[in-house]
């Protein structure tokens, strides 16, 4: 295959955690680093496709050749990609959004008090289900699973719900899986069932496999 396979594509990816407020100093996140959806944003690039990255907070530097939206919560990340939805040929959401955010968020520090302190939350929008929703023919949609059981159930629930082409599955509890390594250890499953099982890579080897499964399945 050629090194410029991607050009004349448009690709929206998302990356790293979302972050909620609880107040000015504190916040509820996850463990992404950013470095799955980055990899593939950069690889993306290299392949000469036009690249919008949605990112949250991470302290990864700017792929170069991509284009780069920030921001901070799930609803943030909601209004960034649904803008660039119709944009977009081919979207991988590997990004690790909160499914929660605190009702309400304290305009000043919350003090201690020698009482116990219960935090409600709200849902969260789930960003993919909805680009599923709207999701015609000629746009290839690619969802991450990060589970820490019954990955591959859970993983292909995930592709019904959200209309996905297919979901890229990491098992939470492999080592060089998942979070902040520089590695990966996954499962494909694509919309009829189909599992393909790969070794431990590096996360910029498996980029270049989604890109490609995904501009193959691109008519
Ligand atoms: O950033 P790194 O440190 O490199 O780590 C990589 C990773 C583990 C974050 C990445 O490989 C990964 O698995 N990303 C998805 C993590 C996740 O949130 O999985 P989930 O099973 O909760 O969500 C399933 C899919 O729905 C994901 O594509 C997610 O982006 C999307 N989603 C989830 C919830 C929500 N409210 N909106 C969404 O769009």
């Amino acid at each position: 295959a050629s090194k410029k396979e991607l050009v004349g594509k448009k690709i929206l990816v998302t990356a790293g955690p979302t972050r909620e407020a609880i107040d000015p100093v504190r916040y509820i996140t996850n463990h992404s680093s950013g470095k799955m959806g980055y990899a593939i944003a950069e690889m993306a690039a290299s392949k000469g496709a036009e690249v919008r990255l949605v990112s949250g907070p991470t302290n990864l530097k700017k792929p170069f050749g991509v284009e780069k939206i920030d921001v901070d919560t799930t609803n943030e990340m909601y209004q960034a990609v649904l803008k660039s939805f119709e944009w977009a040929d081919i979207v991988i959401k590997s990004a690790a959004v909160a499914d929660y955010r605190p009702n309400f968020v304290s305009k000043n520090k919350i003090k201690k008090e020698d009482s116990d302190f219960t935090i409600q939350l709200t849902r969260n929008p789930d960003i993919l289900k909805e680009l599923g929703k709207r999701k015609k023919t000629n746009k290839i949609l690619v969802g991450f699973a990060a589970e820490t059981q019954n990955l591959l159930y859970n993983a292909k629930n995930k592709i019904k719900n959200k209309n996905l082409d297919f979901i890229v599955a990491n098992d939470l509890t492999k080592e060089g899986a998942g979070f902040k390594s520089d590695t990966n250890i996954v499962s494909i499953i694509d919309r009829n069932g189909q599992i393909e099982n790969y070794e431990k890579m590096s996360k910029k080897d498996l980029a270049e496999i989604i890109l490609d499964k995904a501009k193959d399945l691109f008519i």
